[in-house]
């Protein structure tokens, strides 16, 4: 896998020979994003099955223990289980149920692409288009979710200029959004998370869209912490305010919202931030108040009446008939 954690300063591919190596790239985000979660927690589940089949429940019980929000992470561990417990050969199986996952997001992505260029662009050839977080390519396995739409318009022709906000504590925006856009030729600007809204007021951003941790039944969708501020501010400015997400990422079992588990990181992670100094060496350093602990929630919850739409691979739909898509 690419190592996130390392980038923009560095792309090195990491390997993760074991199953317990593959839980720890998702728990220390070396792999991030609900969808490429979703694919190494698939792979780890076959690791785990191939190493000892006797001990791959609670193999399972680790890997789902490493990141809470993504359902997409336990989506897969279960369908590789399952799959493998119901096989006579079920290391064979595990594993190539674990490639269709992957498989599968590939194609779920670039759907979400096709039908979110027509959505979101219409026949619009320039939109400023702000997102939050990273939803591209580095979260999944390939093309994006929330990025899906606007590589696809670029590879059309069209001129998407895209704001990322740079994503405190842990810089999804400033560091991989902008990395995958400049790496794409797509024209952007980071913006600090709270530029947002001054922007939307001074009408210089046309729509909004982010990916997706997990969706409640009734489209409350939970996404890295901010999105549900963005989505308020959206709204007062009369935005569009789109969720792109594949279905795998549709948690139908919950009502609503409010039982979404939500991840509380390590406050380390607000107090360091990590870049490259004058001489160019890639450094650490603490830039927070010593004195000072930090909370480090790292989704919010936004509710379905602040979306406009959730562009999935089966289609487009409202936030309140979004079950209708894996029913
Ligand atoms: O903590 P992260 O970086 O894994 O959070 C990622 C996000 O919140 C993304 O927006 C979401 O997973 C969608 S990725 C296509």
């Amino acid at each position: 896998m690419i190592d996130q954690n390392k980038l923009p300063h560095s792309f090195e591919i990491t390997a993760c020979g074991t199953a317990a190596q593959t839980a720890k790239a998702i728990k220390d985000m070396t792999v991030r994003g609900a969808p490429a979660i979703g694919a190494a927690a698939g792979f780890a589940m076959a690791q785990a099955i191939s190493e000892n089949p006797k001990t791959s429940a609670a193999a399972r019980a680790t890997i789902e223990s490493t990141r809470p929000t993504a359902v997409d992470l336990f989506y897969s561990t279960k369908r590789v289980f399952d799959a493998a417990a119901q096989a006579t050969d079920g290391a064979k199986t595990a594993w190539s149920e674990a490639n269709a996952i992957a498989g599968e997001s590939v194609a779920a992505c670039k759907a979400i692409g096709e039908t979110g260029l027509d959505e979101v662009f219409g026949k619009r050839k320039k939109m400023r288009i702000m997102t939050h977080c990273n939803a591209g390519w580095l979260a999944c396995v390939d093309w994006g979710t929330a990025l899906a739409p606007i590589y696809a318009a670029k590879a059309s022709g069209l001129e998407p200029f895209v704001y990322c906000t740079e994503t405190r504590p842990r810089g999804q925006g400033a560091r991989l959004t902008a990395f995958e856009l400049s790496n794409e030729g797509v024209d952007h600007a980071i913006i600090a998370d709270g530029a947002a809204a001054w922007l939307m007021k001074k009408g210089e951003i046309d729509a909004v869209i982010v990916g997706a941790d997990r969706i409640a039944a009734n489209g409350d969708t939970a996404n890295k912490i901010g999105t549900f501020g963005h989505a308020i501010a959206a709204k007062e400015h009369g935005l569009p305010f789109f969720v792109a997400a594949p279905t795998s990422t549709i948690d139908p079992g919950l009502e609503n919202g409010e039982s979404i588990p939500i991840e509380e990181r390590d406050e380390n992670e607000v107090h360091l931030v990590r870049g490259v100094d004058e001489a160019g060496v890639v450094r650490t350093v603490r830039w927070t108040n010593p004195a000072s602990h930090a909370r480090n929630p790292a989704f919010d919850v936004t509710p379905a009446r602040l979306i406009t739409q959730i562009i999935t691979e089966k289609g487009i739909s409202t936030p309140s008939r979004i079950k209708e898509l894996v029913e």
